[in-house]
């Protein structure tokens, strides 16, 4: 296939230099955005329909016909990736051959068109040679990049959209949960769950995200950063968080995480550590794992650490897990945590070799 040519229409008035390194210095989560984004449109037609005007604007409000399907029926996905600069100064992301196979397994989940890789790896470049002076050198920093797809026709009919818009915009990044890394506290959702059987549990969909908010707020009402969502049907499985994915390091030398049932979003950053850890020597266990395991294996010591993972979370520990009024403290430990996010982060830094072919050069 040949490659897609990207129009350009450069910024006229980008950030300043000065306003942009003072940004770059606390950028935080999802509060900024670089001067540029990606647009490639999609529409329907006899033969299945066509990607086409892919472009690089001015970051900026979209104009979205009220009638969008997307603003009724939610019919959107997403991913999210990051660039890292480099010591030489070159761009590289990870794995996000990893991004583009997920992006089309949600397409496929939400009766969306599937993104060639080849044009979803463009979209990623064009971005990052607009920006390329976005991307933060701190340490744990980064420039996250958030490609999404939604359904831009004007209908109100229930059926898949015949026009849909697919985009990227980047944001530069710190610590999710602000400030420097340190133990979250996890609140066990008893009252809803994030998703269900033949649901859109294993997509990267907006709703899924929706559905989170109000056990979010639960959560932090009782002090806690996150939410832990629970299989229903099953022992009160554990599932994943709000927005990622939950390791468990045992004493004898496990690194274990719910299995994949259907249910729960295949992270890019779960199957990397689930990697890391076999290099390390651990024996990793992809299984059901209950609440019940989590609370007695932490009270008995033979759970050591427990583990958020995610593009954005990175890996952060949890420290402790409130269950209503029971208040599960974790046992403390994040050696083989932190062992991992420093293998993770030096291999998307540069700064440890690239053994498994993840690093993808950017610009
Ligand atoms: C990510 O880790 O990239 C996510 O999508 C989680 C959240 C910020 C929605």
């Amino acid at each position: 296939m040949s490659e897609t040519v990207f129009t350009r229409q450069p910024h006229l008035s980008p950030m300043s230099d000065q306003q942009r390194v003072e940004i770059l210095q606390d950028p935080g989560f999802g509060n900024v955005f670089t001067d540029h984004m990606v647009s490639i449109d999609w529409t329907w037609d006899e033969d299945g329909g066509a990607w086409h005007d892919a472009r690089v604007e001015p970051y900026g409000p979209l104009s979205l016909d009220p009638s969008a399907a997307v603003l009724h029926y939610g019919q959107e996905i997403f991913e999210g990736l990051k660039a890292y600069r480099h010591e030489d100064g070159s761009v590289w992301t990870f794995r996000p051959e990893a991004n583009a196979a997920r992006l089309n397994r949600s397409a496929r989940r939400l009766a969306l068109p599937e993104l060639p890789e080849e044009l979803f790896l463009g979209s990623l470049r064009a971005q990052l040679e607009a920006d390329r002076a976005w991307v933060p050198t701190g340490p744990g920093q980064s420039l996250y990049l958030r490609p999404f797809m939604f359904a831009s026709e004007a209908f109100l009919g229930v059926r898949p959209a015949r026009q849909v818009r697919y985009m990227v915009i980047a944001s530069p990044a710190g610590n999710y949960f602000g400030g420097e890394l340190k133990p979250v506290t996890i609140w066990v959702s008893r009252d809803f769950a994030r998703a269900g059987k033949g649901g859109t549990g294993a997509a990267k969909t907006g709703g899924n995200y929706a559905a989170s908010l109000l056990p979010q707020l639960q959560a932090a009402a009782k002090g806690a950063d996150q939410v832990v969502f629970l299989d229903q049907y099953h022992d009160d499985a554990i599932e994943e968080l709000g927005g990622m994915n939950v390791f468990f390091v045992h004493a004898d030398g496990r690194l274990v995480t719910p299995a994949l049932t259907g249910t729960i979003l295949e992270g890019v950053t779960r199957s990397s550590i689930l990697q890391l850890g076999r290099d390390m020597g651990l024996t990793v266990e992809e299984r059901r794992v209950t609440l019940a395991e989590w609370a007695e294996g932490v009270r008995s010591g033979e759970i050591t650490e427990v583990f958020a993972c995610g593009t954005a979370a990175v890996v952060t520990p949890i420290g402790r897990l409130l269950d209503g009024d029971d208040v599960i403290e974790s046992a403390g430990g994040t050696d083989v945590t932190l062992k991992i996010r420093a293998e993770l982060e030096g291999i998307q830094t540069g700064r440890v070799e690239d053994r498994h072919g993840w690093l993808h050069r950017l610009v």
